[in-house]
């Protein structure tokens, strides 16, 4: 099993890389799994221009030719990915954040399907801010182990420790058994999001022609699974709530709005 590290703290020498090793020796001893670590200081990921084009018209039109698409393709490449970012001002760092707007596509329209996500915050106050970005940095793999690490600018004590390799344990141990379970059944916020994308890229199809594209043609799901009957009825009364409680910000057909008002607001 080949397993991807994206690393975004600025520093190599840091907690990020501390919890990682741990991670990967960790894993070593339940089973054959390679751990790759990828630094996103060392490569060259400029900064989104907020053009939109990656949404509206497709990542390949993206005007940025960096090495974004090296890192698509070790992560192609891999069966699990870590993500692992410090928090800084109780959210993902700057690095992190540059890479997720790059990716942002993919929370439109996901890949890298059937790859497991571990994610995890090292540093100290507001953690659970840092994981909920990171929850959503890239669209596709699914997150199946989260982690919290704790690491304050001063010794802890022995009891604080032992929490703290007990919770990289379990983190660890769940990330394994999900890569080893292989386990393609989407979890039911996947699947309400499938549900919620393939019906709002129908209605905003000429404002966002790359999602229709994508979705038009998907059926059950974004690739061949089952879905059950019930998370079916369930992610229908959950779509119809959704849809009512959203319904003003649907678009507004032309025929009932005035030249004026027919202009996008962007
Ligand atoms: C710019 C900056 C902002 C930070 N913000 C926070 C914060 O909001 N809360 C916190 O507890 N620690 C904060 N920290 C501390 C880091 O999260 C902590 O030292 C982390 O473990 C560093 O990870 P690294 O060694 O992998 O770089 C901040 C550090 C920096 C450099």
């Amino acid at each position: 099993m080949k397993v991807l590290a994206i690393m975004g703290s600025p520093r190599k020498n840091g907690t990020g890389t501390k919890v990682v090793r741990e991670i990967e020796s960790n894993l070593n001893n339940r089973g054959d799994v390679k751990v790759e670590v990828l630094y996103l200081t060392d490569f060259d990921i400029l900064p989104c221009r907020g053009c939109f084009t990656c949404i509206k018209f497709g990542e390949a039109r993206c005007p940025i030719r960096d090495d974004l698409v090296k890192i698509e393709q070790m992560i192609e490449k891999a069966d699990g990915l870590i993500l692992v970012s410090p928090g800084y001002v109780q959210n993902v760092s700057g690095l992190m954040k540059n890479f997720m707007d790059r990716m942002a596509y993919t929370n439109h329209r996901p890949r890298f399907f059937g790859k497991k996500m571990m994610i995890v915050a090292n540093g100290g106050a507001g953690l659970s801010k840092t994981l909920d970005a990171l929850r959503i940095a890239i669209g596709g793999p699914e997150v199946v182990s989260e982690l919290q690490y704790m690491q304050l600018p001063w010794p802890t004590r022995p009891k604080a420790q032992a929490k703290k390799e007990k919770d990289l344990d379990r983190a660890t141990a769940k990330f394994f058994d999900a890569l080893m379970e292989n386990d393609m059944q989407p979890s039911f916020s996947n699947y309400l999001r499938f549900r919620f994308f393939k019906t709002a890229s129908e209605s905003a199809k000429k404002w966002l022609p790359a999602d229709y594209e994508y979705y038009h043609d998907l059926t059950e799901y974004y690739y061949d699974v089952k879905i059950g009957i019930g998370t079916k009825i369930l992610a229908t009364i959950s779509m119809n709530v959704a849809m009512r409680m959203m319904r003003n910000m649907a678009p507004w057909p032309e025929g009932e709005m005035s030249n004026e008002d027919a202009k996008p607001e962007v």
